[in-house]
């Protein structure tokens, strides 16, 4: 045995974040918290981990609860353990980076909503990236946890790991957090890595695996050995596959050794009970991957990452292309100097994957979040970007890569924001945190808000666009609908008849959904299925080469679309809000 004291391992638990993030796309509401909350609070866990990552976005967007409120109702029913986020430093909750104040005004609500340990990370593990976030948890008393994102590369050496390791703790960093958001991390790396940092770091050192590739729990092992103190697990029903390594497990394997958790087994095993049961509620959100994926170890790729990846792909109707998408993936990392992939760099880099695999030629089109990182946007790539890349964006773009920190270009932005929303609303915001949610998701969070007041009501359910439907030859009279349902023993025979309003069958007098293309040019077709964002070219502007004309958010990236050559716009065939799918034609240029 590497360390022969007594060291008890703690326990982070993910069951409330990361295991629904990973199993049941971020779809876990607070009701199926709440009522084992009282139970996970006498566990005696290092802390829970309950918010950040996705779930704020997923909140808003699809729950339609507030995320704010979650931490203030578990804070509530949980008064005993750490409550634990995870924030991606600059980024905040979001996709790209914000100014300082809206950071600093981001931590200040989310500790006094309930937070005691901020996990900060950054995609490209630029510790400039990480300084406000983690001054701002200082400043509100709380557990900063300095996080390394951990991938392997060329570049990405032990040395390297350490030294980041030390800047951090540097920072101020209460604990260190070694993400292995992939399952990268093998046992015999993990003791070495361990081992490295405990000889030059003071501060206890937190494992966050993924059980992805089936290493998690050795490199567990293996890391406690080196002194590891504290492991991220999940609760059985949300543990193995692309979630974290079962707490149950874990618990029983350390037991009777000094690195007991002390951990009640039968306690953990009557919340389980619970889980089951929530875990058969989502079932429709299931990412379906496999339990052990190897083609990750060559990939590299997060376990959220791969079933976005699918979902992205099945949007586009191109899931036989997923293998594909994996080399390409690969490939794209290389050329972008091997970011770890973590959100936001495995959305740049997996959209531009999927955009080279489905048009068929690498990098014909450069979405606008791949110029942004190769502009330093996101920070420092760790490795070299590919020269012809960056001369190609340098010249599109007429910019320079930039050299500073990212957020240093941005200006405070809180009261403008805040101005933002009032003009919106048509009135003062509530509270910060409407003003903090509006600035991360301008359109989603300000849809959230107005629905949440009843200012707005949400959407009811449309039918699928006209152009989707697929001819059927179902009677085109509704009939009722018959079922046959048994309760208790008993069956009954029920028919429904259709009564939302919504006819799904295309009327025979309907006119032709898509218009002839005019064949006076060229016609530019949609690179990716999505929605038309923006125009911005009307009939009869001139184009040159290059120049753009409309942006498709697709995948949650923008993408635009450019003229092939100099010209006109002769025809716009598109207009903003449209759906399209991948080769309708948009626009065409004489
Ligand atoms: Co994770």
């Amino acid at each position: 045995m590497v360390n022969q004291d007594k060291q008890t391992v703690m326990i982070t638990d993910t069951i409330l974040r990361d295991a629904h993030q990973s199993l049941l796309a971020t779809r876990m509401p607070t009701k199926y918290m709440l009522p084992v909350a009282s139970k996970l609070d006498k566990v005696g866990y290092f802390s829970l981990e309950m918010w950040g990552g996705a779930t704020f976005d997923s909140c808003i967007r699809f729950l339609r609860e507030d995320p704010w409120d979650r931490v203030r109702q578990l804070r509530k029913a949980i008064p005993n353990t750490r409550l634990q986020m995870l924030l991606r430093g600059q980024n905040v909750v979001g996709y790209r980076h914000y100014a300082d104040d809206l950071v600093e005004k981001f931590v200040e609500l989310a500790a006094n909503a309930g937070i005691d340990v901020f996990r900060i990370f950054d995609a490209l593990n630029d510790v400039r990236n990480l300084r406000t976030a983690m001054r701002a948890t200082k400043k509100a008393g709380k557990h900063a946890e300095g996080c390394i994102s951990y991938t392997t590369s060329p570049v990405h050496t032990l040395d390297l790991y350490v030294e980041m390791a030390q800047q951090l703790e540097e920072m101020g960093a209460d604990t260190l957090c070694i993400k292995d958001m992939a399952g990268l991390l093998t046992p015999y790396v993990a003791l070495e890595l361990v081992s490295a940092l405990k000889r030059k770091i003071s501060i206890p050192i937190h494992l966050h695996c993924h059980a992805t590739t089936g290493l998690s729990e050795m490199s567990y092992l293996k890391g406690i050995e080196a002194g590891a103190a504290i492991i991220d697990t999940a609760l059985s029903p949300l543990a193995l596959g692309t979630s974290q390594p079962a707490t149950e497990s874990l618990v029983a394997a350390l037991r009777n050794t000094p690195y007991d958790t002390g951990l009640d087994l039968d306690l953990l095993i009557e919340i389980a009970d619970h889980f089951k049961q929530v875990r058969a509620q989502l079932s429709e959100y299931e990412s379906g991957l496999p339990g052990v994926d190897a083609r990750i170890l060559s990939a590299q790729i997060p376990g959220g990452m791969l079933s976005n990846l699918a979902s992205q792909l099945r949007s586009q109707n191109a899931m036989d292309r997923y293998d594909e998408v994996l080399d390409e993936v690969v490939k794209v990392r290389a050329d972008l100097g091997y970011p770890p992939l973590v959100t936001p760099s495995s959305q740049v880099v997996g959209t531009q994957a999927v955009i080279n695999v489905l048009q068929g030629e690498r990098y014909k089109v450069l979405t606008e979040h791949t110029k942004n990182y190769i502009l330093g946007k996101y920070g420092k790539a760790p490795g070299e970007i590919r020269k012809d890349l960056v001369e190609r964006v340098v010249a599109e773009t007429g910019q320079q890569p930039i050299t500073k920190r990212p957020a240093d270009y941005i200006e405070p932005e809180l009261e403008k924001d805040r101005r933002e929303l009032a003009e919106k609303l048509g009135m003062q915001p509530r509270s910060d945190e409407d003003v903090v949610t509006y600035a991360l998701f301008p359109e989603v969070g300000l849809e959230f808000i107005q629905i949440r007041d009843g200012m707005k009501k949400p959407e009811p359910a449309k039918p699928a666009p006209a152009k989707a439907q697929k001819p059927s030859p179902a009677p085109q009279e509704p009939t009722p609908a018959t079922y046959r349902i048994t309760v208790n023993g008993k069956t009954y025979e029920v028919s429904i008849e259709d009564a939302t309003g919504f006819s799904v069958q295309p009327r025979a007098d309907e006119p032709p959904t898509k218009k002839a293309i005019p064949t006076d040019g060229r016609t530019v077709k949609a690179p990716l299925s999505g929605d038309v964002l923006r125009i911005l070219k009307q009939e009869g502007d001139e184009v040159s080469q290059g120049e753009e004309i409309i942006v498709l958010e697709a995948m949650k990236m923008e993408t635009k679309v450019v003229s092939p050559h100099e010209g006109r716009v002769a025809h716009l065939l598109v207009k903003p809000g449209d759906k399209v799918e991948n080769g309708d034609p948009l626009v065409v240029i004489s």
